[in-house]
């Protein structure tokens, strides 16, 4: 087995830095140096402001920083001197070409294997951590077999990440397992105990699971398509309660006692599933279903995205209809903008969905969230990602507010997005007072539960996900159709 005296990490984002972070703090003994081609990125890990927000992340960077952590942009450096490289570069869904909307884009994976190839030297392990399609390391390995010098020998493992984001720390110093995927060859499995013997430094040995590379990669894109088909499950039901006076929450906790199904990941909202991850991962399952000439697998799990994007787009028609059909130039309080709470990442984010479905019916939009930054709001709702048959409709409608009460003054609407803790404990009477009446409010995430009865005795119109609430409002299903909602609004759009 190697010794291990250096890891590089190439890609400083959501997964490089949380994992390199964790793995200096378990390695004392390890140099971590964590790379990525972004100066202001690797400036910003370098500062009191890190570059993203994660529970717990500031600590570990602080003890390490400077010890045995370092973050760098010299790629070629890091790359020579160590003797594990891991890959967590981004692998965003194709924009365009073949497999175009649903196929992994790996040409940030490929670049950095060619990058290894041109200037490392004697033996080293590459690790795949970002998710990737199946059979992503073969590639990668061929890049290395072309790129052969006398003077550098490899062998790749496969090491996804199963780090849920808002409890990276825990998730990575605790995790439910490691796994580790290499060559069947006696290389291969060396390489495979060299990695697991950094992980053993803190997590016991019977939850290191080690298969084959294929394996591994496609566990990692199941997990995600299992987790993700739970929340498209429990989305579906809600949809259901609603028209029949069930309440979604009571019907998850009935199931979830079932030790069979299991209570974690019950949890029905207008979020649907945000985030970098099971929306890229199933329709990368979808592609890789599609291309090996399996057309009812890849329908069956495109099923899970078709929910997830309902979801949305029924919350949004909701909010159109209980408004008395219209949202032209009405003032809309919307509450949050992360995808959850306990990050600042607005990838996938619902709240990117119904602002956008919101602007397309002329609603002017006051976004407050307690981490996100206002330049990424207005990124990500930017008139080119925003209507393109109506651009004059883009930034104009949105303002973006320092805290909750100024985005809820004089609203007709307050749309909850995220379940940050801090909206369960607004001044909901200081904020009724303020409102336009009848004051709504929309709870897309359940988080007001305990609320409802008196947010309605204040004089309130409340509206959730999964339950209804107030009587006699004009909402009804079929109002989706009668709405200009029927597709999600990116689909209408140029990007
Ligand atoms: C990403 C993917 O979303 C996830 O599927 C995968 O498992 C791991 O990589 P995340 O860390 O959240 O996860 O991505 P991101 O925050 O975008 O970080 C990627 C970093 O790689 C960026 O900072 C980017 O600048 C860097 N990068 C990208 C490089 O350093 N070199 C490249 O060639 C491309
Ligand atoms: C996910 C996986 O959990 C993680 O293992 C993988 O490595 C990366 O993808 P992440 O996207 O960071 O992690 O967050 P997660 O907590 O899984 O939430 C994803 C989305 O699902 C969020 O929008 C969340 O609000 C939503 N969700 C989650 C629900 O709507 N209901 C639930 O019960 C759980």
């Amino acid at each position: 087995m190697a010794l291990v005296k250096r890891i590089c990490c190439i890609g400083a984002g959501y997964v490089g830095g949380p994992t390199c972070s964790v793995i200096a703090q378990m390695c004392p003994e390890l140099t971590v140096t964590v790379v990525d081609v972004n100066e202001e990125r690797i400036r910003a890990w370098n500062s009191e402001q890190l570059p993203i927000f994660e529970p717990g992340l500031q600590e570990v960077v602080e003890a390490q920083r400077g010890v045995n952590l370092f973050f760098s942009t010299d790629i070629d450096q890091a790359v020579r001197e160590a003797d594990i490289i891991f890959i967590s570069v981004n692998t965003p869904t194709k924009t365009f070409g073949l497999g175009k909307g649903r196929a992994a884009d790996l040409k940030y994976i490929e670049a950095c294997a060619r990058r290894i190839a041109q200037v490392a030297t004697g033996y080293k392990i590459v690790v795949e951590k970002s998710t990737v399609p199946v059979r992503a390391a073969e590639s990668i390995q061929r890049i290395f077999s072309a790129n052969t010098k006398s003077d550098l020998s490899f062998q790749v493992l496969s090491n996804p990440e199963f780090l849920a984001e808002g409890t990276a720390i825990s998730d990575l110093k605790n995790p439910d397992r490691v796994l580790i995927g290499g060559d069947e060859t006696p290389e291969g499995q060396r390489a495979i105990k060299t990695l697991s013997s950094i992980y053993m430094r803190w997590v016991p040995q019977t939850r290191i699971i080690t298969t084959n590379t294929w394996s591994s990669e496609l566990s990692k894109l199941a997990a995600n398509a299992f987790l993700a088909q739970r929340i498209s499950s429990i989305n579906s039901i809600s949809a259901l309660c609603e028209v029949t006076g069930a309440d979604v929450e009571e019907v998850a906790h009935a199931i979830g006692t079932d030790q069979r199904i299991g209570n974690r990941f019950l949890k029905a909202s207008v979020a649907g599933f945000g985030g970098s991850c099971f929306q890229k991962d199933v329709l990368n399952l979808v592609y890789l279903c599609e291309a090996l000439n399996l057309p009812e697998v890849a329908r069956y799990w495109q099923q899970v995205i078709e929910i997830n994007e309902y979801q949305r787009r029924r919350f949004a028609a909701r909010v159109v209809s209980c408004l008395f059909n219209t949202v032209t130039d009405k003032k809309i309080a919307l509450l949050g903008f992360a995808f959850k709470k306990d990050t600042g990442d607005t990838r996938e984010s619902s709240s990117i969905y119904i602002s956008k479905y919101l602007m397309d019916e002329g609603a002017h939009l006051h976004i407050y969230d307690p981490k996100v930054k206002k330049e990424q709001i207005l990124q990500d709702l930017s008139p080119s990602t925003a209507s393109a048959e109506k651009p004059e409709q883009g930034l104009s409608l949105v303002s973006i507010a320092s805290d909750p009460y100024e985005a809820c003054d004089n609203a007709h609407a307050i749309v909850i997005c995220t379940e940050w803790d801090i909206f369960k404990e607004l001044d909901y009477e200081r904020i009724y007072q303020a409102m336009l009446k009848p004051a709504f409010i929309f709870d897309g995430r359940r988080i007001l539960d305990s609320l409802h009865g008196r947010l309605q005795q204040l004089g309130f119109q409340v509206e959730t996900i999964g339950k209804r609430i107030s009587q006699g409002l004009p909402f009804a299903a079929s109002t989706i159709a009668q709405l200009d909602l029927q597709a999600p609004p990116l689909k209408k759009l140029k990007l």
